[in-house]
């Protein structure tokens, strides 16, 4: 059976005693409402360590002010047995007031810098200080040996990745492919505000980064026009940004690039904020 952690003494007790025993942790952050996408981290986290910790917990600091924080979908028990079903020896579910006994905030913030104000950031200011924020405090409380993330945040997960570097942790961080539904969207906790017109045109985004592959072959300029062009024939769509960047250091690609490109997506459908991206080599 799956044991539900709700305090930091209780998920301490546990890694102490499995570290003990000389096993593996594999710890999975996740804000719960979990799908299929999440499923895969947690498969990933197994196959890499002798036990898996899936955190749930909806982290306030990274949401601003105007975001959806109050509607973000919570459904611990489902979750919970989820959880269970895939093996995940605990879930670690703290409330706001066990992360953040100081009334709700951490007086000390990791800052993500210059890439915590560009695409993701520049929309959601204060965002990736919040995550960073919240995973540094997940990774010092169970110090995995390996902690699993999401591809479909692409820049969260080049920002973890940094910071771990930056700051030293002693820990493997992977990265695990995006998952999608069979015609291309893919999956969110958000989806599931998605009216039935709305989830067509959410289509939009996979449809642009498809193109943008397309015309990977005819470098960094042509990608984006493709891609413009499909997120402009959906009128149901509203495009926050398109880019182009190396991956190495998540800045634009000029267009005398070679080699990996990141193509990333951000639009509004609806009510509903979506992010995508994909890989493509030009060459
Ligand atoms: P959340 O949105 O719940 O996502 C948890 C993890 O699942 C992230 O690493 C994310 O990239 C991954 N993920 C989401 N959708 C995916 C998909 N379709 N395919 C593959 N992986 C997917 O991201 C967060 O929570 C938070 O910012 C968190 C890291 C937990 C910090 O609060």
């Amino acid at each position: 059976a799956i044991q539900t952690l709700t305090t930091i003494d209780a998920a301490r007790a546990l890694v102490r005693a499995a570290r003990a025993e000389g096993r593996r942790i594999a710890l999975v952050p996740t804000m719960g409402a979990l799908h299929d996408g999440h499923v895969e981290l947690m498969r990933e986290a197994r196959e890499h360590a002798d036990l898996v910790i899936a955190s749930v917990f909806v982290n306030p600091m990274q949401f601003g002010p105007h975001e959806d924080l109050a509607r973000y979908p919570r459904t611990p028990e489902a979750d919970t047995d989820r959880l269970a079903e895939l093996g995940v020896t605990a879930v670690f579910m703290p409330t706001v007031e066990e992360m953040y006994p100081d009334g709700g905030r951490s007086s000390t913030v990791v800052t993500a810098g210059h890439l915590g104000t560009v695409l993701e950031g520049r929309s959601r200011p204060g965002h990736f200080d919040g995550m960073l924020t919240v995973v540094a405090k997940l990774l010092a409380i169970v110090q995995p040996d390996v902690a699993v993330f999401g591809e479909k945040d692409a820049q969260q997960l080049f920002l973890v990745r940094r910071m771990v570097r930056d700051l030293n942790v002693p820990v493997e961080v992977l990265g695990v492919p995006t998952v999608r539904e069979p015609d291309g969207l893919a999956l969110s906790s958000r989806n599931r505000f998605l009216q039935a017109g709305e989830r067509a045109d959410a289509l939009a985004l996979s449809r642009a980064l498809e193109a943008a592959g397309a015309a990977s072959d005819r470098g960094v300029e042509a990608m984006l026009a493709a891609a413009q062009g499909v997120m402009q024939d959906d009128s149901g769509v509203r495009l926050d940004y398109l880019a182009v960047v190396d991956p190495r250091t998540f800045t634009g690609a000029s267009e005398h690039h070679r080699g990996p490109v990141q193509v990333l997506v951000a639009a509004r459908v609806g009510t509903v904020r979506l992010i995508d991206n994909a890989t493509f080599t030009i060459g």
